[in-house]
């Protein structure tokens, strides 16, 4: 709906552009006229000297382009001011929505389902995840974990069923998803310092940094580097290991203290030890805590309240 509207504003100012092109085509083109007989008649009548005409001529394209690039950018403010105005007004009901929502602590699915362009289907079973939970997801690869999130967070869309969203005291609640702790599959990382990633640019979460990096288990590695939490994150972040990223974006998610987190593979690239010490943590917490893992022991499946598994 939004994007159609912002479409049709776009189509809209394109049309106002060719109309503008075609004016100024036409400006031209009468004025190059116009100067032509003008010179005509001056040279016919011995006014005017037949060397002049070239720089009669460059000053006819000096002054029409001059022209043509006054009524152009005044035509494209005018133009796009609907386009500008839309902007704004789409903006702000997107911002009121995500003021109004409330902090979501659990979720459940009812006959969810998405069908992608490709016409590959996922059909969920219904779940209901209560506040404070504990829950691991499993499933075959593709069998629409990561998609799963990707629904909660509104990365994806449904193509049909509900989702409904609830706070601590399990009251249905219009969500604001940005509240939401989500760990994708891919840690991703910002060209910035690893305490800007953790805190996300906050400076208020900065004292609360340095607890939630070792809760990660990254202290070591804070403390092998020179520059500690100040160490940059180079573009690719390839200066990190797989684990140290997973390990910054697991401090993050801590930091940040979302009622609910939805972690996908968050700790696959951790070694065994660290990896059992952030379960822990993350166990421990009262944070309502889905986490999608393949690599888990036993035991370590068994510390969650229960385990879901989704088949294709
Ligand atoms: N944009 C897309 N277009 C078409 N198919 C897609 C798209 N995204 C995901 N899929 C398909 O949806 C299915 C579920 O993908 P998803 O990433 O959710 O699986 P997963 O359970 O997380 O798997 P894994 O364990 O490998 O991470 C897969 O068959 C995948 O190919
Ligand atoms: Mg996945």
């Amino acid at each position: 709906m939004n994007a159609r509207e912002l479409d049709s504003a776009y189509v809209k100012q394109q049309k106002a552009d060719q109309e503008l092109d075609y004016l100024n085509q036409a400006i031209y083109s009468l004025g190059n006229t116009l100067i032509f007989l003008l010179t005509a008649y001056l040279v016919a009548r011995g006014q005017l000297e037949f060397g002049l005409i070239a720089s009669v001529n460059d000053f006819s394209l000096y002054l029409f382009g001059s022209l043509m690039n006054i009524a152009n950018y005044r035509g494209q403010l005018v133009a796009s001011r609907g386009l500008r105005e839309k902007i704004l007004d789409l903006r702000q009901p997107l911002a009121q929505a995500e003021e109004r929502g409330t902090t979501p602590a659990a979720f459940s699915v009812k006959d969810l389902r998405l069908t992608f362009a490709n016409g590959h289907e996922i059909k969920y079973p219904d779940i209901q995840i209560k506040p404070g939970e504990k829950v691991l997801l499993t499933g075959a690869n593709g069998t629409g974990k990561s998609t799963l999130f990707k629904l909660l967070v509104g990365e994806a869309v449904a193509s049909g069923g509900q989702i409904s969203f609830f706070d601590q005291a399990g009251k249905k609640v219009k969500p604001d998803r940005t509240k939401i702790g989500y760990l994708p599959q891919q840690a991703v990382l910002l060209p910035s310092s690893v305490m800007n990633n953790i805190t996300m640019f906050d400076p208020e979460l900065e004292s609360k940094a340095k607890a939630s990096a070792a809760d990660a288990q990254l202290t070591e590695a804070v403390d092998s580097w020179p520059q500690g939490l100040e160490t940059p994150v180079d573009l690719a972040g390839d200066n990190l290991s797989g684990g140290q990223k997973q390990k910054v974006v697991l401090a993050r998610a801590e930091v940040h203290d979302s009622q609910l987190l939805l972690i996908d593979e968050g700790t696959s690239a951790i070694d065994q030890a660290a990896g059992r010490k952030i379960l822990d943590k993350l166990l421990q917490s009262k944070q309502t805590v889905v986490l999608i893992a393949h690599n888990l022991t036993k035991e370590e499946r068994d510390l969650f309240d229960r385990e879901i598994k989704l088949s294709a």
